[in-house]
């Protein structure tokens, strides 16, 4: 281990380097002059002992530098688990270990695209290749295009395009791509819009709303707020078995206004409350009915209440039942009034 691995400075490790180059050499002179050697032969050992001081000295302090340059080399050609090996606390050392953490958050990056691309393709894989089995059989002659089979034919076109239209949406919103336009409206319009178009798709699971003060208003982009809820309300009229109730609430505390969804379904299990706003987050129960799309809806709802500045969690109702819970920068407005 070099002894000046441990200093922080490059400067300050030169400096050590060449006060003990100049100290060697005015030794080595010292010596030679004692035992009554020529000049130039006095130099010649006192430089050769002071270059290999030098090497000695400097030895690691610019090989990180030498490995950066071919990892970097590397990871332009696409491998991403490269790294630099260094012990040294000075600037280059501290240089290799921030290389470090961006190949490794580009490494992360890359997973993710992977995971994405798979899971993509495993979700369109699905819907055609049922569609494509049925229409072979219907061309062999095997079924009779009746409209109860074209119906399902239809439902699996309708999933694709929702499949499709969602990932569009994720990406443009991910990319920014997609401005939020803002505006203060009333929250029980938003919850009651949400709560009637539900109810026209679940005739038996009924929706109430519930906001205090019945005037609360909130500032956001009327259009994906709508869409977030009607995601969550989705989910939980879907999840509630019939003549069951799912409620929209909502309202102020402190600086923010709180909005809920709740059901009477079985909740989600306590080690996926985090996992649902993943992309193609599914819970085994979940995965195991046809029903529903294919786990996009609440990452999408994630980033359209990151993009207002709030937050989403889903927590467990008792005795049983999820509550999601959307948490709002109340408009400023209302705060000071
Ligand atoms: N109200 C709920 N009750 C129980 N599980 C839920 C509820 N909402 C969401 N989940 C779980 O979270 C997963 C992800 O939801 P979401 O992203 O909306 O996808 P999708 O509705 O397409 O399945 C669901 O598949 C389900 O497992
Ligand atoms: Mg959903």
């Amino acid at each position: 281990m070099n002894p000046l691995q441990r200093l922080r400075s490059i400067k300050v490790k030169f400096s050590v380097v060449i006060v003990a180059a100049v100290a060697v050499t005015l030794a080595v002179n010292e010596i030679g002059l004692q035992l009554n050697f020529v000049p130039l032969f006095r130099a010649g050992v006192a430089a050769l002992i002071a270059l290999g001081m030098v090497q000695l000295m400097s030895r690691g302090m610019t090989s990180p530098l030498r490995e950066m340059e071919k990892a970097a080399a590397s990871m332009a050609a696409g491998d991403v688990s490269v790294r630099v090996e260094t012990s040294s606390a000075d600037e280059v050392g501290r240089l290799a270990a921030a290389f470090n953490l961006m190949a490794e958050e580009l490494a992360a990056v890359d997973r993710q695209r992977r995971d994405l691309v798979a899971n993509v393709s495993h979700e369109l894989r699905t819907p055609i290749s049922a569609l494509r089995a049925t229409l072979e059989n219907v061309v062999d002659g095997v079924v009779e295009p009746d409209p109860a089979l074209l119906r399902t034919m239809l439902a699996q076109t309708e999933r694709l395009q929702r499949l499709v239209t969602q990932l569009l949406d994720l990406s443009r919103l991910e990319s920014g791509g997609s401005p939020l336009h803002l505006l203060q409206f009333p929250v029980a319009d938003l919850l009651e819009a949400v709560a009637d178009e539900s109810s026209l798709h679940s005739p038996d699971v009924s929706f109430r709303v519930q906001v205090e003060p019945p005037d609360l208003t909130v500032e956001g982009d009327p259009e994906r707020l709508h869409q977030v809820f009607a995601n969550l309300t989705d989910n939980a009229a879907r999840f509630t078995p019939d003549g069951g109730e799912v409620v929209l609430a909502a309202q102020r505390s402190d600086h923010h206004v709180v909005l809920e969804v709740l059901d009477e379904g079985p909740g989600i299990p306590s080690e996926a409350l985090g996992r649902v706003f993943e992309r193609f987050y599914r819970t085994d129960e979940a995965r195991s009915t046809d029903e529903g799309g294919s786990g996009l809806g609440l990452a999408i709802a994630r980033w359209v209440v990151d993009l207002h500045g709030g937050r989403i969690r889903a927590e467990r109702r008792q005795p049983t039942g999820c509550r999601m819970v959307v948490t709002l920068p109340a408009p400023l407005q209302s705060i000071t009034t």
